[in-house]
């Protein structure tokens, strides 16, 4: 990598992609690399036009959530910047890396490697288990040093997607299956439990929650478990199952980094 500084924008629903954004951004700086992290939900804004970019994103439905294709669509120009990406998973990516390899060579990046990385489930968790999760998170941590060095000197590559991603892609970029995963995942508030704080509104990333006396969930819910995640008595949840809330960052930490 040739770039002395490097903007990697991520989103995170309950915290997994935060984690792994900031294991690469530690590599990296450990080599000297100046290197910001943005909140992609954010925008891109007045980019610095000499950094490298970075694009760090959750898979959800075999690619990634509709309003983060938007955004990426108004990604600036490369002008032949090096690019990586990263996304982090349950296990299956579908036709997410093909799609995002799609948009950065549009813009004209020069593509230096992407790494798929598991993390725990964050979707219908029936436990919080914390011994199960940490050595997954732990690999992550070996895995994102390594693709930082492999990032470093040009060695990191750009994994192969199979034959028929750009399926997955074209099913996620339709309003069914975000429509079906609301269908089968109904949030809704626990009335006794809620302080309403307001949080779960303000960090909707598809503004689909409005407080009124309580929270009230219009239909535009992607699932991203964020306002579940990060409520702080644990009111949001889906009628009739025993759905744990699970995050990986607190609250405090997942709004510290960026603008
Ligand atoms: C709505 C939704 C859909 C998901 N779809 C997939 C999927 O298709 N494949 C997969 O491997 N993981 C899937 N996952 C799991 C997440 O990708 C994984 O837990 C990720 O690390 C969450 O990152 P975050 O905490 O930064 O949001 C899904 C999670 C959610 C909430």
């Amino acid at each position: 990598m040739d770039e002395r500084a490097v903007d990697i924008f991520f989103f995170t629903g309950t915290g997994n992609t935060l984690l792994a954004s900031r294991a690469v951004a530690e590599g990296l700086r450990r080599a000297g690399k100046t290197v910001r992290l943005e909140r992609l939900e954010k925008g891109f804004g007045p980019c610095d036009e000499e950094a490298a970019l970075g694009i760090a994103v959750p898979v959800a439905c075999f690619s990634t959530y509709p309003f983060l294709w938007e955004i990426l669509d108004s990604m600036p120009e490369g002008n032949g910047r090096g690019a990586f990406f990263l996304c982090t998973m349950g296990g299956m990516a579908g036709g997410l890396g093909r799609a995002m390899k799609a948009v950065l060579s549009r813009k004209g990046y020069r593509l230096l490697g992407r790494k798929d990385f598991i993390m725990p489930g964050n979707y219908g968790r029936k436990s919080t288990s914390e011994e199960k999760d940490r050595p997954i998170i732990a690999r992550m941590r070996e895995e994102a040093d390594a693709f930082a060095r492999a990032l470093l000197d040009g060695s990191a590559s750009w994994r192969a997607d199979s034959p028929l991603s750009p399926l997955f892609h074209r099913l996620s970029k339709s309003r069914w299956p975000w429509r079906l995963m609301a269908r089968l995942y109904p949030l809704a508030v626990e009335r006794k439990k809620c302080i309403r704080c307001g949080k779960c509104a303000r960090l909707c990333p598809v503004r689909n929650i409005t407080m009124t006396e309580y929270p009230a969930f219009g239909d535009r819910c992607v699932s991203c478990q964020r306002c579940m995640a990060f409520c702080p008595p644990n009111a949001i949840h889906v009628p009739g199952k025993d759905y744990r809330q699970y995050r990986s960052v607190e609250y405090s930490d997942l709004l510290s980094e960026g603008r």
